[in-house]
């Protein structure tokens, strides 16, 4: 069950981006805020830097503490005593890594948003420098706190469904089935290749479910193929739909749909394991769900926050109430936050050579730079696949 004692000082914490009608600034908030580890005390939080302040104001924020940019903001910050320790980027796919360098450079643990990059040099330029400052880098796959998911990958590592033959993935909605992006200035810059990179969909929404594969089956991936499309003709060479072939180095095969032409639908974020005895299948529409499937045995619905399912992880735990009540997408970014700020304690604590917070704390999974790199392969390996006519690459 959730524990929500702890002895922890919240972190102090500052956000560039995520500002006023942005789409994800306030999930980073709430869950930040969530469990009291996190205080927001300084901003850069928007490109037009009046605005930005205003809102940070509006938020609560010290004036002098709502910075006109991210660079102003680490240089002031790191003068104070009481300067940030950590701040969270939620800005365009272009910024991340220039925003992020600079974060780690002024001594700051850093959560970022997905696709952590443009390329993977750049990421792992980004890992080195988080590891030789002894930094937390965070990358926020927010779908990786849902209870399932865990469970899902508790279920595949303890063989309970024998060798895993095939992993299905998608994540395909229909909110860009017309060219949207005329009037939505967040659907504009996905489809802008500076500033969204060299995909649309299979960054926004296929290295999402690629993550929960990865993170569920532990499988490594050997090559893929991919195929991808511009259906909204003007997005080109983005693709708004994309599929990809996987072949993984255990022999098990996968494939991965990434659409935001799916029309009619709303996430279809959905996962199928396939073992060699049962499988198993979450969908984030329905995410306190996880069926199992036995073949001869009838479907078994798995609910969240019941004792049959397997333990989680020391000292953190993914379930916020007792099984029958809903939780869904602010619980999960929540329970990531909340490993994160473990993370970030235990990273002060070793850098100080004092013991980690609490034993049963230290070393607490989190979805990290790694996640993000092989989140950025993958968007790598499937566009020189799919502009080299579809040709196998190697992961
Ligand atoms: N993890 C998820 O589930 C999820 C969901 C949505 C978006 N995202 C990611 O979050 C990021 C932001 O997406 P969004 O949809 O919120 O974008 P958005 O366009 O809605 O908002 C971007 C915000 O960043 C600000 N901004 C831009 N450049 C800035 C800079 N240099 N300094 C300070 N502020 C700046 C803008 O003014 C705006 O407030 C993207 O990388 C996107 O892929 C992730």
């Amino acid at each position: 069950m959730f524990n929500e004692e702890h002895n922890l000082v919240p972190l102090r914490w500052a956000m560039v981006g995520g500002g006023r009608g942005s789409e994800i600034g306030h999930a980073h908030r709430a869950a930040a805020h969530r469990d009291g580890l996190f205080q927001l005390v300084a901003g850069a939080f928007d490109l037009d830097a009046d605005r930005g302040r205003a809102f940070g104001s509006n938020l609560g924020l010290d004036p002098d503490r709502c910075y006109a940019d991210y660079a102003t903001m680490f240089a002031a910050e790191t003068q104070r005593p009481d300067g940030i320790q950590a701040v969270s980027i939620a800005t365009p796919n272009s910024t991340h890594y220039a925003i992020s360098l600079a974060a780690l450079r002024a001594g700051l643990h850093v959560i970022c948003e997905k696709p952590v990059t443009f390329t993977v040099a750049e990421a792992e330029e980004l890992r080195v420098e988080a590891q030789a400052r002894g930094r937390v880098f965070g990358v926020m796959y927010g779908y990786s706190g849902f209870q399932m998911l865990h469970q899902a990958r508790a279920m595949v590592q303890s063989g309970e469904l024998g060798q895993v033959r095939v992993v299905n993935m998608q994540f395909a909605h229909g909110f860009h089935s017309q060219p949207v992006e005329q009037a939505s200035s967040g659907a504009k810059w996905r489809t802008s290749p500076s500033v969204s990179g060299s995909t649309y969909v299979l960054g926004d929404l296929g290295t999402h479910i690629f993550h929960a594969g990865q993170y569920i089956t532990g499988l490594k991936v050997e090559r893929l193929m991919c195929h991808r499309q511009s259906f909204v003709a003007s997005r080109a060479p983005l693709e708004d739909n994309a599929q990809v072939m996987l072949q993984y180095k255990s022999g098990a095969v996968g494939s991965l749909w990434a659409s935001a032409v799916n029309a009619g639908s709303m996430h279809q974020q959905k996962i199928r394991v396939v073992g060699e005895k049962a499988s198993i299948e979450w969908w984030d529409e329905y995410p306190n769900q996880l069926r199992y499937e036995v073949q001869g045995e009838p479907v078994r619905i798995l609910e969240r926050g019941m004792g049959y399912l397997a333990a989680e992880d020391a000292g953190v735990s993914c379930n916020r109430i007792g099984g029958g009540h809903a939780e869904g997408f602010f619980e999960s970014w929540a329970n990531i936050y909340h490993r994160y700020a473990l993370a970030m304690h235990d990273a002060e604590a070793r850098q100080q050579g004092t013991a980690s917070v609490d034993d049963t704390q230290s070393n607490v999974w989190y979805p990290d730079i790694d996640s993000g790199i092989e989140g950025v392969r993958l968007l790598e390996c499937c566009v020189e696949s799919a502009d080299n006519d579809s040709r196998w690459v190697t992961f």
